[in-house]
Protein backbone atom coordinates (compact mmCIF):
# COMPACT_ATOMS: atom_id res chain seq x y z
CA UNK A 1 0.00 0.00 0.00
CA UNK A 2 1.23 3.56 -0.74
CA UNK A 3 1.17 5.75 1.76
CA UNK A 4 -0.23 9.67 1.48
CA UNK A 5 3.35 11.74 1.79
CA UNK A 6 1.86 14.40 -0.76
CA UNK A 7 -0.55 17.11 -0.08
CA UNK A 8 -1.64 19.84 -2.57
CA UNK A 9 -2.88 23.45 -1.30
CA UNK A 10 -4.02 24.94 -4.64
CA UNK A 11 -3.88 28.60 -3.61
CA UNK A 12 -3.98 30.25 -7.02
CA UNK A 13 -7.68 31.39 -7.16
CA UNK A 14 -8.63 35.03 -7.67
CA UNK A 15 -10.28 35.35 -4.15
CA UNK A 16 -12.74 37.78 -5.45
CA UNK A 17 -15.19 37.71 -2.98
CA UNK A 18 -12.40 39.46 -0.61
CA UNK A 19 -11.30 42.40 -3.01
CA UNK A 20 -9.72 44.53 -2.17
CA UNK A 21 -8.12 42.53 0.80
CA UNK A 22 -7.00 39.92 -1.94
CA UNK A 23 -5.79 42.63 -4.43
CA UNK A 24 -2.24 42.25 -3.90
CA UNK A 25 -1.98 38.74 -1.79
CA UNK A 26 -3.56 35.37 -1.77
CA UNK A 27 -6.99 34.99 0.52
CA UNK A 28 -4.83 32.31 2.12
CA UNK A 29 -2.63 34.20 3.81
CA UNK A 30 -5.36 36.06 5.87
CA UNK A 31 -5.16 35.42 9.13
CA UNK A 32 -7.40 34.42 11.45
CA UNK A 33 -6.27 35.70 14.58
CA UNK A 34 -2.48 35.19 14.33
CA UNK A 35 -2.11 32.51 11.77
CA UNK A 36 -2.74 32.59 7.91
CA UNK A 37 -5.26 30.40 6.56
CA UNK A 38 -2.28 28.56 4.77
CA UNK A 39 -0.34 27.70 7.71
CA UNK A 40 -3.45 25.87 9.46
CA UNK A 41 -3.76 23.90 6.47
CA UNK A 42 0.33 22.98 6.55
CA UNK A 43 -0.41 21.95 9.95
CA UNK A 44 -3.11 19.57 9.29
CA UNK A 45 -1.43 18.13 6.87
CA UNK A 46 1.91 17.52 9.10
CA UNK A 47 -0.53 16.31 11.62
CA UNK A 48 -1.25 13.41 9.24
CA UNK A 49 2.24 12.20 8.71
CA UNK A 50 2.45 14.33 5.28
CA UNK A 51 5.80 15.40 4.33
CA UNK A 52 5.75 17.16 0.84
CA UNK A 53 3.79 20.36 0.76
CA UNK A 54 2.50 21.34 -2.97
CA UNK A 55 1.62 24.52 -3.58
CA UNK A 56 -0.07 25.40 -6.88
CA UNK A 57 0.29 29.11 -6.98
CA UNK A 58 -0.78 32.13 -9.26
CA UNK A 59 -0.09 35.71 -9.39
CA UNK A 60 0.77 37.80 -5.96
CA UNK A 61 2.74 33.65 -5.07
CA UNK A 62 5.47 35.37 -3.07
CA UNK A 63 3.80 35.81 0.05
CA UNK A 64 3.60 32.18 0.29
CA UNK A 65 6.77 31.19 -0.72
CA UNK A 66 7.97 34.20 1.44
CA UNK A 67 6.08 32.79 4.37
CA UNK A 68 7.07 29.00 4.42
CA UNK A 69 11.05 30.22 3.63
CA UNK A 70 13.42 31.13 6.45
CA UNK A 71 13.22 35.30 7.17
CA UNK A 72 16.72 35.74 8.06
CA UNK A 73 16.68 39.62 8.64
CA UNK A 74 13.27 39.23 10.89
CA UNK A 75 14.90 35.92 12.98
CA UNK A 76 18.29 38.18 13.72
CA UNK A 77 16.44 40.96 14.70
CA UNK A 78 14.59 39.22 17.04
CA UNK A 79 17.30 37.50 18.39
CA UNK A 80 19.40 40.77 18.84
CA UNK A 81 16.34 42.38 20.78
CA UNK A 82 16.19 38.49 23.21
CA UNK A 83 12.64 37.98 21.96
CA UNK A 84 13.17 34.22 22.05
CA UNK A 85 9.63 33.11 22.20
CA UNK A 86 8.89 35.12 19.23
CA UNK A 87 11.92 33.76 17.30
CA UNK A 88 11.01 30.09 18.30
CA UNK A 89 7.45 30.98 16.80
CA UNK A 90 9.02 32.01 13.47
CA UNK A 91 11.41 29.65 13.09
CA UNK A 92 9.30 26.90 13.48
CA UNK A 93 6.33 27.96 10.71
CA UNK A 94 7.95 25.11 8.94
CA UNK A 95 8.77 21.93 10.73
CA UNK A 96 11.66 20.32 9.81
CA UNK A 97 12.08 17.31 7.46
CA UNK A 98 8.80 18.70 5.74
CA UNK A 99 9.33 19.66 1.68
CA UNK A 100 8.60 22.81 0.26
CA UNK A 101 7.16 22.68 -3.23
CA UNK A 102 5.81 25.28 -5.55
CA UNK A 103 4.19 24.94 -8.59
CA UNK A 104 2.52 28.08 -10.82
CA UNK A 105 -0.84 27.51 -12.45
CA UNK A 106 -0.43 29.99 -15.13
CA UNK A 107 -4.14 31.40 -15.30
CA UNK A 108 -7.00 30.48 -12.68
CA UNK A 109 -8.32 28.29 -15.45
CA UNK A 110 -10.43 26.11 -12.32
CA UNK A 111 -9.70 23.71 -9.44
CA UNK A 112 -9.64 20.77 -11.54
CA UNK A 113 -6.85 22.62 -13.79
CA UNK A 114 -4.66 23.98 -10.40
CA UNK A 115 -4.77 19.91 -9.15
CA UNK A 116 -3.40 19.14 -12.09
CA UNK A 117 -0.60 20.85 -12.44
CA UNK A 118 0.41 19.31 -9.53
CA UNK A 119 0.90 15.94 -11.70
CA UNK A 120 4.84 16.32 -12.49
CA UNK A 121 5.17 16.00 -8.45
CA UNK A 122 2.69 13.65 -7.39
CA UNK A 123 2.93 11.28 -9.80
CA UNK A 124 2.10 7.83 -9.56
CA UNK A 125 1.31 8.43 -5.34
CA UNK A 126 -2.29 8.98 -3.83
CA UNK A 127 -2.38 12.24 -2.49
CA UNK A 128 -4.41 15.01 -0.18
CA UNK A 129 -5.96 17.99 -1.16
CA UNK A 130 -6.55 21.36 1.43
CA UNK A 131 -8.33 24.01 0.47
CA UNK A 132 -7.09 26.45 3.03
CA UNK A 133 -10.00 28.97 2.93
CA UNK A 134 -12.51 26.06 4.47
CA UNK A 135 -10.93 26.47 8.42
CA UNK A 136 -11.85 22.94 10.21
CA UNK A 137 -11.48 22.56 13.66
CA UNK A 138 -11.41 19.30 14.35
CA UNK A 139 -9.16 16.83 16.71
CA UNK A 140 -7.90 14.75 14.93
CA UNK A 141 -7.51 17.18 12.24
CA UNK A 142 -9.26 16.11 8.96
CA UNK A 143 -7.31 15.13 6.78
CA UNK A 144 -5.72 12.81 9.63
CA UNK A 145 -9.11 10.92 9.62
CA UNK A 146 -9.37 10.95 5.99
CA UNK A 147 -6.20 9.29 5.82
CA UNK A 148 -7.05 6.39 8.34
CA UNK A 149 -10.32 5.96 5.94
CA UNK A 150 -7.66 5.68 3.06
CA UNK A 151 -5.87 3.34 4.53
CA UNK A 152 -8.80 0.88 5.29
CA UNK A 153 -10.46 1.21 1.65
CA UNK A 154 -7.37 1.91 -0.63
CA UNK A 155 -9.51 4.07 -2.71
CA UNK A 156 -9.92 8.66 -3.36
CA UNK A 157 -12.37 9.56 -0.12
CA UNK A 158 -14.21 12.90 -0.30
CA UNK A 159 -14.43 14.82 2.94
CA UNK A 160 -18.51 15.91 2.87
CA UNK A 161 -20.85 17.80 5.24
CA UNK A 162 -24.68 17.97 5.16
CA UNK A 163 -25.70 21.77 4.12
CA UNK A 164 -29.18 23.18 4.34
CA UNK A 165 -30.68 22.48 0.93
CA UNK A 166 -31.12 26.53 0.12
CA UNK A 167 -27.06 26.53 -0.06
CA UNK A 168 -26.39 23.77 -2.63
CA UNK A 169 -25.43 26.28 -5.19
CA UNK A 170 -22.38 26.63 -3.72
CA UNK A 171 -21.32 22.82 -3.12
CA UNK A 172 -20.66 19.92 -5.31
CA UNK A 173 -23.57 17.64 -3.88
CA UNK A 174 -22.86 14.06 -3.59
CA UNK A 175 -25.37 10.93 -3.57
CA UNK A 176 -24.08 8.01 -1.74
CA UNK A 177 -25.20 4.23 -0.91
CA UNK A 178 -26.13 5.20 2.86
CA UNK A 179 -23.14 3.27 4.26
CA UNK A 180 -20.75 5.07 6.44
CA UNK A 181 -18.36 6.48 5.00
CA UNK A 182 -20.12 6.09 1.84
CA UNK A 183 -20.29 5.13 -1.74
CA UNK A 184 -20.12 8.11 -3.94
CA UNK A 185 -23.10 6.87 -6.91
CA UNK A 186 -23.47 10.84 -8.30
CA UNK A 187 -21.76 13.79 -7.91
CA UNK A 188 -23.34 17.85 -9.33
CA UNK A 189 -21.45 20.45 -9.23
CA UNK A 190 -23.67 23.46 -7.72
CA UNK A 191 -27.45 21.99 -8.68
CA UNK A 192 -30.17 23.96 -7.62
CA UNK A 193 -31.98 23.24 -4.39
CA UNK A 194 -34.58 21.49 -6.61
CA UNK A 195 -32.34 19.27 -8.36
CA UNK A 196 -29.50 18.43 -5.38
CA UNK A 197 -29.46 14.53 -5.18
CA UNK A 198 -28.66 15.04 -1.73
CA UNK A 199 -27.70 18.00 1.06
CA UNK A 200 -24.56 15.95 0.76
CA UNK A 201 -21.73 19.02 0.30
CA UNK A 202 -18.12 17.57 -0.46
CA UNK A 203 -16.22 20.40 1.10
CA UNK A 204 -12.51 21.53 1.20
CA UNK A 205 -10.50 17.80 1.99
CA UNK A 206 -9.65 15.17 -0.34
CA UNK A 207 -7.53 11.93 -0.97
CA UNK A 208 -7.30 11.49 -4.03
CA UNK A 209 -5.35 8.02 -6.57
CA UNK A 210 -3.60 9.75 -9.17
CA UNK A 211 -5.30 7.88 -11.36
CA UNK A 212 -7.79 11.68 -11.23
CA UNK A 213 -4.84 13.39 -13.48
CA UNK A 214 -5.84 11.07 -16.25
CA UNK A 215 -9.58 12.24 -16.01
CA UNK A 216 -8.66 15.44 -15.44
CA UNK A 217 -6.72 15.97 -18.72
CA UNK A 218 -9.85 14.84 -20.35
CA UNK A 219 -12.02 17.25 -18.91
CA UNK A 220 -13.55 20.19 -20.72
CA UNK A 221 -14.03 23.46 -19.89
CA UNK A 222 -16.96 24.29 -18.06
CA UNK A 223 -19.53 27.33 -17.07
CA UNK A 224 -16.90 30.38 -16.87
CA UNK A 225 -14.31 28.38 -18.31
CA UNK A 226 -12.96 26.75 -15.68
CA UNK A 227 -11.87 23.24 -15.55
CA UNK A 228 -14.20 21.62 -12.28
CA UNK A 229 -12.56 19.03 -9.91
CA UNK A 230 -15.91 17.88 -9.35
CA UNK A 231 -15.66 16.48 -13.42
CA UNK A 232 -12.80 15.11 -12.78
CA UNK A 233 -13.93 12.72 -9.85
CA UNK A 234 -17.27 11.86 -11.67
CA UNK A 235 -15.30 10.14 -14.29
CA UNK A 236 -13.04 8.51 -11.81
CA UNK A 237 -15.77 7.46 -9.69
CA UNK A 238 -17.24 5.69 -12.92
CA UNK A 239 -13.89 3.58 -13.06
CA UNK A 240 -13.25 2.71 -9.25
CA UNK A 241 -14.67 3.26 -6.21
CA UNK A 242 -14.72 6.84 -4.12
CA UNK A 243 -16.14 7.46 -0.69
CA UNK A 244 -17.65 10.02 1.05
CA UNK A 245 -16.61 10.58 4.62
CA UNK A 246 -18.80 12.63 7.14
CA UNK A 247 -15.82 14.30 9.12
CA UNK A 248 -15.93 15.06 12.86
CA UNK A 249 -15.56 18.59 13.32
CA UNK A 250 -17.07 22.19 12.78
CA UNK A 251 -15.81 23.91 9.11
CA UNK A 252 -15.87 27.37 8.60
CA UNK A 253 -16.06 28.87 5.37
CA UNK A 254 -13.03 31.75 5.06
CA UNK A 255 -13.50 32.38 1.33
CA UNK A 256 -16.74 34.17 2.32
CA UNK A 257 -16.69 36.97 4.74
CA UNK A 258 -19.31 35.95 7.44
CA UNK A 259 -17.54 32.35 7.41
CA UNK A 260 -14.56 33.95 8.14
CA UNK A 261 -15.56 36.57 10.82
CA UNK A 262 -17.38 33.42 12.54
CA UNK A 263 -14.03 31.83 12.44
CA UNK A 264 -12.15 35.03 13.94
CA UNK A 265 -14.58 35.03 16.84
CA UNK A 266 -14.50 31.50 17.85
CA UNK A 267 -10.69 31.27 17.37
CA UNK A 268 -10.38 34.73 18.78
CA UNK A 269 -12.29 33.27 22.11
CA UNK A 270 -9.82 30.32 21.96
CA UNK A 271 -6.36 31.59 21.62
CA UNK A 272 -4.01 31.15 24.34
CA UNK A 273 -3.34 34.92 25.32
CA UNK A 274 -6.15 36.81 23.84
CA UNK A 275 -9.13 34.12 24.91
CA UNK A 276 -10.07 35.30 27.90
CA UNK A 277 -9.91 38.99 27.80
CA UNK A 278 -11.82 38.71 24.12
CA UNK A 279 -14.73 36.57 25.68
CA UNK A 280 -15.19 39.24 28.60
CA UNK A 281 -15.27 41.54 25.37
CA UNK A 282 -17.73 40.16 23.90
CA UNK A 283 -19.99 39.26 26.76
CA UNK A 284 -19.97 43.23 27.59
CA UNK A 285 -21.31 44.02 23.77
P1 LIG B 1 -12.90 29.28 -5.11
O1 LIG B 1 -14.03 28.66 -5.81
O2 LIG B 1 -13.06 29.61 -3.67
O3 LIG B 1 -12.48 30.56 -5.94
O4 LIG B 1 -11.66 28.31 -5.30
P2 LIG B 1 -11.53 31.75 -5.58
O5 LIG B 1 -11.12 32.36 -6.85
O6 LIG B 1 -10.38 31.34 -4.70
O7 LIG B 1 -12.43 32.75 -4.71
P3 LIG B 1 -13.66 33.68 -5.17
O8 LIG B 1 -14.80 32.74 -5.39
O9 LIG B 1 -13.23 34.44 -6.39
O10 LIG B 1 -13.87 34.58 -3.99
C1 LIG B 1 -11.51 27.14 -4.53
C2 LIG B 1 -10.04 26.86 -4.31
O11 LIG B 1 -9.39 26.59 -5.55
C3 LIG B 1 -8.29 27.44 -5.75
C4 LIG B 1 -8.54 28.65 -4.86
O12 LIG B 1 -7.32 29.27 -4.48
C5 LIG B 1 -9.28 28.03 -3.68
O13 LIG B 1 -8.38 27.46 -2.74
N1 LIG B 1 -8.22 27.75 -7.21
C6 LIG B 1 -9.35 28.07 -7.87
C7 LIG B 1 -7.01 27.67 -7.86
O14 LIG B 1 -5.96 27.36 -7.25
N2 LIG B 1 -6.97 27.91 -9.20
C8 LIG B 1 -8.08 28.24 -9.89
O15 LIG B 1 -7.97 28.43 -11.12
C9 LIG B 1 -9.29 28.32 -9.22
Amino acid sequence: MKRVRKCVFPVAGMGSRFLPATKASPKEMMPVVDKPLIQYAVEEAVEAGITDMIFITGRNKRTIEDHFDKAYEVEAELAARGKLELLELVQTVVPSRINCIYIRQPEPLGLGHAVLCAEPVVYDEPFAIILADDLIDAAPPVISQMVKVYEQHQCSVLGVEEVPRENTRQYGIVKTDGSEPGVVSAMIEKPLPKDAPSTLAVVGRYILNPRIFHHLAGVQAGAGGEIQLTDGIVALMREEKVLAYRFQGKRYDCGSKLGYLKATVEYGKKHPETGAAFSAYLKSL
